[in-house]
């Protein structure tokens, strides 16, 4: 008998190119209602090699849908004063209506201290305490990214998260901890956050009709940790060095895709699933922070 695939493919690209699609569209009447066309500001540090790259996307996606942009590059040798006196700056500037700093930094320069100094108004990553306070708020202002990319990804494949289990690995700042409160808050789920002090992970993912992964170590989650027919949504994107990639590297999730997905009803690949979805959320943000600023 031939092995047919049972489970469906969440198309992070696709979903994102929809998505770039509707705000090309939407940039298209600003400039016929002679409104203001977002502007995407970038704050680069260093030369981090994966950075760039992921920078280089973010200004791609910029051109595609027809925003303006302006990238901001520094050393590495950059004191967290002057990048502070930086942000100043673009917190001022009336033409940015939202900006990120692109992370990792250097280790001299306190991610918090960076990150608490964008106006939450323009802080289209949605990294600040105001912004992840949001996400409780009758009225939230902007969603951190990649969170807001995963819930789109569920919504737009018409899966239900009411009542359902959640279990969410990692609880990390920037996807964890913020995703889990949008699936109780939003998605009206019941969620178990599962991090690297738990014990016997297994026994949580099994129970999961919905697993989100976001940690960051390739192949965390094997066939016999996950539930027959669960959705999951791999959230990790780790570098893997090797002379057999094309490029020298290949971006491995934390799911054992191959082992894994024929117990799914629904898979993200990585790359191709997530991935896209935060670039497009920046995008989002974006046009909303342009919107809040100039209505
Ligand atoms: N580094 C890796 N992912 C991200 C992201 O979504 N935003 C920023 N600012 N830095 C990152």
């Amino acid at each position: 008998m031939v092995d047919e695939k049972t489970y469906t493919l969440i198309d992070g690209r696709k979903i994102a190119t929809q998505i770039k699609e509707e705000i090309t569209q939407r940039v298209q009447e600003l400039k016929q209602e002679e409104k203001k066309i977002p502007h995407l500001a970038i704050i680069l540090v260093g030369d981090d090699g994966a950075s760039q790259t992921y920078v280089d996307h973010k200004v791609k996606a910029c051109k595609e849908v027809g925003f303006h942009y302006t990238m901001m590059r520094f050393a590495d040798t950059i004191s967290e004063d002057k990048l502070l006196k930086h942000i100043d700056q673009v917190n001022k500037d009336s033409d940015v209506d939202g900006f990120i700093v692109q992370l990792p930094l250097p280790a001299h320069i306190s991610v918090e201290k960076i990150t608490e100094h964008i106006r939450p108004e323009k802080d289209v990553d949605g990294f600040t305490n105001r912004n992840f306070g949001s996400i409780v708020s009758k009225n939230p202002l902007l969603m951190p990214a990649t969170p807001l990319g995963v819930m789109e990804l569920l919504k737009r494949y018409n899966v239900d998260t009411e009542g359902k289990n959640c279990v969410v690995v990692g609880a990390s700042r920037l996807v964890g901890a913020p995703l889990s409160m949008m699936l109780v808050e939003q998605g009206r789920a019941t969620v178990t956050v599962c991090h690297k002090y738990t014990k016997d992970l297994k026994s949580f993912t099994r129970q999961a009709d919905i697993l989100i992964v976001a940690v960051g170590k390739p192949g965390l989650i094997t066939e016999e940790m996950v539930k027959e027919g669960a959705v999951v949504i791999d959230v990790g994107t780790t570098r893997v060095e090797g002379s057999q990639f094309k490029n020298g590297y290949a971006i491995k999730g934390d799911v054992d895709f191959k082992n894994v997905a024929p117990k799914c009803s629904m898979i993200t690949p990585v790359p191709g699933g997530v991935g896209p979805m935060t670039i497009a959320s920046l995008l989002l943000n974006t046009l909303r922070a342009t919107e809040l600023r100039n209505p």
